[in-house]
């Protein structure tokens, strides 16, 4: 249902992005990974329309949103987080979401209906920081916060960069488990970038990995692990 077919953005010299395809199906979690530069945090920017790509296209369900701005592609069902938090510091934790579900229900209101903000934000372990300005929340409490604001749009699609950046193992492990729970409860498709590889592989049904912006494999779990491009870019040599 996301189709992205051969983006390629430039910045000045660098080419962030060559010719990248993707595809992911309705309920899929998909794994973005790749070095730091590799081109993941441009690609998720493509598609959230954030940045406009030099060609290429971004198609939901068939509908081109490719270089029209991040509320066409929020309004197509397209959400995400950001690397660097970008979280409405002063505003408590319910009312952070209240701002996203406020939009949701102008740009998707059929997708937000039955969204229940108390059972989300008890299901996302910040129900007991409702009233709290998101500033005072440690830092694995606004992560969740941010994705949980991402969900409040009513997705169907969900891009989250980087969710378990500085998590210890024990968070993030309960991180896989609620962006699990996201699917299953929700059905939409997450994709998912993260360095740490044995959280990807846990978490995800298929793997993209990307290298100085090109897609250098793609395919499941086990195919990924066994790769002799992936080994030789995360370990440094071929088996
Ligand atoms: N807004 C920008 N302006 C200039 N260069 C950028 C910009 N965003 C990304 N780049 C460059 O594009 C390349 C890919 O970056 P990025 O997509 O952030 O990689 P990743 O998320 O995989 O670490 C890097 O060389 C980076 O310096
Ligand atoms: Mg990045």
């Amino acid at each position: 249902m996301l189709e992205v077919r051969g983006i390629g953005k430039q910045f000045g010299g660098v080419s962030a992005l060559r010719d990248v395809s993707l595809e992911c199906r309705k309920g899929e979690i998909r794994g973005l990974i790749g070095p730091n530069g590799a081109g993941k945090s441009s690609l998720i920017n493509v598609i959230s329309g954030v940045l406009t790509p030099d060609k290429g296209a971004v198609a939901l369900d068939g509908r081109n949103v490719a270089g029209k701005g991040p509320e066409v592609a929020a309004r197509a069902g397209i959400a995400r987080t950001f690397q660097n938090l970008r979280l409405f510091a002063n505003l408590s934790v319910a009312q952070n979401i209240e701002v996203a579900l406020t939009s949701a229900r102008a740009l998707r209101p059929d997708a937000v209906r039955g969204f229940d903000l108390h059972a989300e934000m008890v299901a996302f372990s910040l129900i007991a920081r409702s009233e709290d300005a998101a500033r005072t929340l440690s830092y694995g409490d606004q992560r969740r916060l941010e994705i949980l604001r991402a969900l409040a749009l009513g997705p169907s699609v969900l891009l989250l960069d980087e969710p378990a950046a500085g998590m210890n193992d024990v968070e993030s492990a309960a991180l896989a488990e609620l962006i699990r729970g996201i699917r299953d409860r929700f059905g939409c498709a997450i994709i998912v970038i993260d360095h740490d590889l044995h959280f990807i592989m846990k978490l995800s049904e298929r793997i993209t990995v990307m290298d100085m912006g090109a897609v250098i494999a793609e395919g499941p779990v086990d195919a990924i692990r066994r790769d002799p491009k992936v080994i030789e870019i995360y370990l440094g040599s071929t088996p």
